[in-house]
């Protein structure tokens, strides 16, 4: 929780127009409040022998929903190693790629051979509750070591860690997100079933891992609605889908909606 004092001073906080440098520390303090999903505030105000004045407290909203991500450090990685418990947990989580004991080496190791980031999944007081790394290739982010703390599973966590995948690799320029999961690993299957992600051909042959992709769409650009895509993001992909010859709007998409003139 947060507590910030003097907010109020006598109502000028709510003159647009001051130039008085404490109150517009006060307003931009309160837009950054209000800008993040992760805190919710009230504002009180208060008069008595030291005038009109007031205070804003400030907390973090539960776990879930209020999820941010950042740069994975060392620490993190340690506490990560210690999330595997075992050589077949340890399967689960990388496949073949890393040879138990896991240890924060190899996890180290991994990004710097594929080229990956990797990101610390992050709670609004910085408790580390998940992990992923994200390897782009063109408009593709291949999406790997996606892992929850033991503690916190169960408890729909998973979908957040996906959503905030899916928010980076969209600013990383991507436009869809890869990943293989081993065929036997039923949670992280149905995480990315329920995330959108669909069956896809892959570049793997190995026989006990299933090759998944998720089609990322813009969000709407209008901010009232939370509609997954804008009109003419959503005419641009049925374009595209029309070239594909399995495609069910393959028939009716290129008419209705004049893909001819798309850009
Ligand atoms: C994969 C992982 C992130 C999923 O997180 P989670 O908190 O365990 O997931 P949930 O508890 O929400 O379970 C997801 C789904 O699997 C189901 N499930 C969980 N354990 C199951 C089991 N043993 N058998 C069958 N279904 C199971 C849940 O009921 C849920 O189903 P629903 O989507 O229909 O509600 C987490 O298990 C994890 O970190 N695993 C270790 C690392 C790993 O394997 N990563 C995947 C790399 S591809």
């Amino acid at each position: 929780m947060i507590v910030i004092d003097n907010v109020v001073r006598d109502g000028a906080v709510a003159d647009v127009n001051s130039d008085d440098p404490r109150v517009r520390g006060v307003r931009a303090v309160v837009d950054v409040i209000a800008k993040s999903p992760e805190l919710d505030a009230t504002a009180l105000q208060t008069v008595g022998e030291k005038g009109w004045d007031g205070l804003i407290v400030v907390r973090s909203m539960p776990i879930g929903g209020s999820l941010s991500i950042r740069a994975r450090d060392e620490r993190d990685v340690r506490k990560i190693v210690g999330w595997v418990p075992d050589a077949a947990a340890l399967y689960l989580f990388s496949g073949p790629r890393m040879t138990w004991p896991l240890t924060v080496q190899q996890m180290q190791d991994m990004v710097a051979i594929r080229g990956s980031t990797p990101y610390a999944v992050v709670t609004v007081s910085d408790d580390l509750v998940g992990h992923f790394d994200l390897t782009i290739d063109g408009t593709i982010a291949r999406l790997g070591r996606v892992i929850v703390s033991p503690a916190l599973r169960g408890q729909g966590l998973p979908a957040d860690v996906v959503d905030l995948a899916f928010a980076q690799a969209r600013r990383l320029g991507a436009d869809a997100v890869h990943l293989n999961v081993i065929a036997a690993n039923v949670p992280a299957l149905r995480t990315y079933w329920r995330a959108g992600f669909a069956t896809t051909e892959g570049d793997t042959d190995r026989a006990d891992v299933i090759a998944m992709e998720r089609r990322l769409s813009l969000p709407c650009p209008c901010p009232q609605h939370d509609l997954r895509f804008s009109v003419s993001e959503f005419i641009k992909m049925a374009c595209e889908c029309a070239e594909h010859p399995t495609c069910s709007l393959r028939v009716a998409a290129p008419k209705a909606l004049h893909c001819d003139s798309v850009e």
